[in-house]
């Protein structure tokens, strides 16, 4: 199996490109943003709880977006490797992940880190809350506390897989299609294409 990481701040193209990456390498790909805004969608209880974080910029307990990923793994026994877009967030997250992958005999492959500058993901977000009806890109506090978040949670993460040679950063500014070429220079030779 191949399992990609696809890491980087708020905005910084990781669902865009995902789309991409599964299109070329058929790959499941699994954003706990997307799962959460569909409980979210359901009025599920779980949802109306994360939903009380996602509002304010603050990332969900470990142990909610943990429980998801592992109810979809066990739900694609057959896959030929997953793309997790937004997680893991924390370092308990990725030692978590870690443990779920090694019970199915298999592990991260590699961790692609979009990189783009602050203000670049600012104006992407607030751009996109125009059209968009996520409450968390509406206002340029709450895009700037995800950021913040990133920074004090997340970027840790990055040291948790460097520390296994699994962490590397790929330039995520210019159009989709430059970026995207970039992404497969790193997979191309590590996933093949689906034959
Ligand atoms: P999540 O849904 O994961 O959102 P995010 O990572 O904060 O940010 P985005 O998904 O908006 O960014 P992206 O990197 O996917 O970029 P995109 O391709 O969309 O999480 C939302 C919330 O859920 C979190 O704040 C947290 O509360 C909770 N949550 C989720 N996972 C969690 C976890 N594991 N643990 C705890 N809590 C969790 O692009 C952004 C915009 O830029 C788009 O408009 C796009 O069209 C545009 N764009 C993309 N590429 C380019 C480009 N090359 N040039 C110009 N514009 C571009
Ligand atoms: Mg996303």
């Amino acid at each position: 199996m191949v399992n990609l990481i696809l890491f980087g701040p708020p905005g910084s193209g990781k669902g865009t490109q995902s789309a991409n990456i599964i299109d070329k390498y058929g790959l499941i790909h699994l954003s706990t943003g997307d799962l959460l805004r569909s409980e979210i969608g359901n009025k599920t209880p779980l949802g109306m709880e994360a939903q009380k974080f996602m509002d304010q910029g603050l990332l969900v307990p470990d142990e909610v977006v943990i429980g998801m990923i592992s109810s979809k793994l066990d739900s694609n026994p057959d896959a030929r490797g997953f793309i997790f877009d937004g997680f893991p967030r924390t370092t308990a997250q990725a030692e978590a992940l870690d443990k779920l992958l090694a019970l199915k005999k298999t592990a991260i492959s590699v961790v692609l880190s979009l990189e783009v500058p602050e203000e670049e993901l600012v104006k992407r977000l607030l751009n996109r809350g125009l059209t968009s009806n996520r409450s968390d890109d509406a206002n340029e506090d709450v895009v700037r506390a995800r950021i913040v978040e990133y920074h004090n949670k997340t970027a840790p993460v990055a040291d948790h897989y460097a520390k296994f040679g699994k962490f590397k950063k790929v330039k995520g500014e210019g159009t989709v299609e430059e970026i995207f070429g970039l992404l497969s220079n790193e997979l191309d030779t590590l996933v093949g294409q689906p034959a």
